[in-house]
This record gives C-alpha cells, sequence and structure tokens, in this order.
C-alpha cells in the first residue's frame, strides 16, 4: 500500500512542487530515461506501465519508441501530476494513457510486456508488497527496469547542502529510520535484491551510476533556488524549525562556490539501475 505521508505529500505539497518545477527536473533527470529503457529491450507494439510517472517524461520517451501500435500506462498516485501528463499528452500520444491509483495495488487489464520506472518506486509501505503486485501486472518472463537513489551521503548535490545547513546552523535532526519510505529508500543495493527476489523477479541486476548533475537553473543563484524549493534542505529547515531565509542563504553560498565561470553548478549524484525478470 501506499504509505498514507506520501499520498498526502505527492497530492499537495510536494506534487504541486513538481507541477511547478516540472521543466527543471526533466531536465536534472534527463540522463536516467536511456539507462532505464536501454534495459528493457523494447519492441514497437510493446505494452509497458510506468510506474509512478509523474508528468510522464519517461512514459513519452518510452511511447516513442513502441510506436501507435504499442500502449504505455503511466500510474502515479498524485493527481497534480497525472493531471499535467494528460495535458502534456495532447492528441501527440494517443498510445499513453494516464492512471491516478497506487501502483502498490493497481492491476492492469492485460499484464504488460515491461515495467519502467524513473525514481517512482521508492515510496510504497510494504516494498515487497507493492513489488509483488507491479509483478502481478507483468507477462511471464516481463522485464522490469528502474532507478533509485543511492544513499544521501553518496549524492553530493543533496548531502552538501545538507552538512553546510547542520554545520552553519550547529543543530542535527534527530534520527530517522533509513528504509522508511521517500527518496533514500532503496538505496541498500543488497535490499532491493532481498525485495526482489522476494516479489517474484529473477534475473536481477542492479548497477552503480555516478555522475555530475547539472542542477537547473542558468546561474548559480538559481540553482540554489531549485535546491532549495525540492532538495531535502527544506524538510531539514522544517526538522530544524531553521529559518528558510537563512537555510536559502546557506543553499546559495555552497552553490555559489561550486559554479563555473558560466554559472553552471555541476554536484555528485548516485543512483542505481535496477533490472529484472519475472520469475
Ligand atoms: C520522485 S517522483 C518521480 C516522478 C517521475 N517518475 C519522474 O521521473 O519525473 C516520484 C513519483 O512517484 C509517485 N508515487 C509515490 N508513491 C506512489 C504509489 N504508491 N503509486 C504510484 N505512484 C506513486 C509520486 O506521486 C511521484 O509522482
Amino acid at each position: 500500500m501506499a504509505n498514507a505521508e506520501q499520498e498526502d505529500y505527492w497530492n499537495n505539497d510536494g506534487g504541486n512542487r513538481w507541477v511547478a518545477d516540472n521543466q527543471e527536473l526533466d531536465e536534472l533527470l534527463a540522463p536516467f530515461k536511456k539507462l532505464i529503457v536501454d534495459k528493457l529491450d523494447l519492441n514497437s507494439g510493446d505494452n509497458v506501465i510506468d510506474i509512478g510517472c509523474g508528468a510522464g517524461d519517461l512514459s513519452f520517451e518510452i511511447a516513442d519508441i513502441v510506436g501507435e501500435s504499442g500502449a504505455v500506462t503511466g500510474v502515479d498516485i498524485s493527481d497534480p501530476l497525472i493531471d499535467l501528463a494528460q495535458s502534456r499528452r495532447g492528441n501527440d500520444y494517443p498510445q499513453t494513457n494516464f492512471v491516478k491509483a497506487d501502483a502498490a495495488q493497481w492491476r492492469p487489464q492485460t499484464p504488460a510486456d515491461a515495467i519502467a520506472s524513473r525514481f517512482g518506486v521508492m515510496f510504497f509501505d510494504d516494498p515487497v508488497a507493492g513489488f509483488r503486485n507491479i509483478n502481478a501486472a507483468t507477462k511471464p518472463k516481463g522485464k522490469l527496469s528502474f532507478v533509485c537513489w543511492q544513499s544521501m551521503m553518496e549524492n553530493e548535490w543533496i548531502a552538501g547542502p545538507v552538512a553546510a545547513i547542520i554545520s552553519r546552523l550547529q543543530k542535527a535532526p534527530p534520527p530517522t529510520d533509513p528504509f522508511a519510505p521517500g527518496p533514500f529508500a532503496l538505496a541498500d543495493k543488497d535490499r532491493v535484491r532481498n525485495i526482489l527476489t522476494e516479489s517474484g523477479w529473477t534475473n536481477i541486476e542492479i548497477d552503480p551510476w555516478q555522475d555530475q548533475l547539472t542542477i537547473p537553473g542558468s546561474t548559480a543563484e538559481k540553482s540554489a533556488d531549485f535546491i532549495s524549493r525540492n532538495g531535502p534542505a527544506r524538510k531539514l529547515a522544517e526538522m530544524l524549525e531553521a529559518d528558510m531565509d537563512v537555510v536559502d542563504s546557506i543553499v546559495k553560498e555552497v552553490l555559489q562556490s561550486r559554479a563555473d565561470d558560466q554559472g553552471t553548478v555541476k554536484l555528485g549524484g548516485a543512483a542505481w539501475i535496477v533490472s529484472a525478470t519475472k520469475a
């Protein structure tokens, strides 16, 4: 089942912010589309499900590959994001369909040839049950491919600003459950392997991806605003009951110190590229 807190987050603050910054987020996450799709060996006419599809960037990429004889169903728990995906679809992608549902419970009428997800599978209350439901939505021998973040410490684009905030404010947040639904819930590679094995997947491959992410924004200041709006810095500020203006200025300093001559900021990112086959 979807985590109630996550469902609320993606239908309110989190979903609305993702809608507002959709273009920038698609820019940031663009490198992952090819990595996901390359693992699926898709053919024209295939029927694919995109889990936690958000505004549909990956769904449209897959729609171009499977063509009009294929089908792509984007499933997402967020009303604002499903609405945006529908509006982006327009008349250009008749082979796409966007459904507002909890992917841990929803089942398609016809099982899919393949399942894809770009950072949309880390939010289940019970990940084994969630991936088992996704398994049931897949044809025998169907493929699964998704990306999820490695730990916060491996992701400099998040850890850098967070460490600067903690150090400057001299306050640390209370410890939290590292496996709780959220961006880092699948950061532990062994745990991912166990979850997938238990939920009926085989041929599990978990490849590391580590590279520089270009932080959206034409200047370091705009990139810092993007991080303040979308990164865990905001949640951290709330947990520390810190003044958001102070937090913003700390994030700005960090990003300015990392900008190149053109004002472009690149920071390290780390994800797992996970693929498997229905057993
Ligand atoms: C980090 S965003 C990624 C969005 C999109 N895949 C992308 O890359 O642009 C995570 C998405 O997962 C969705 N989500 C979270 N829990 C879900 C669930 N149980 N079922 C379906 N979607 C879910 C959120 O609403 C959100 O759109």
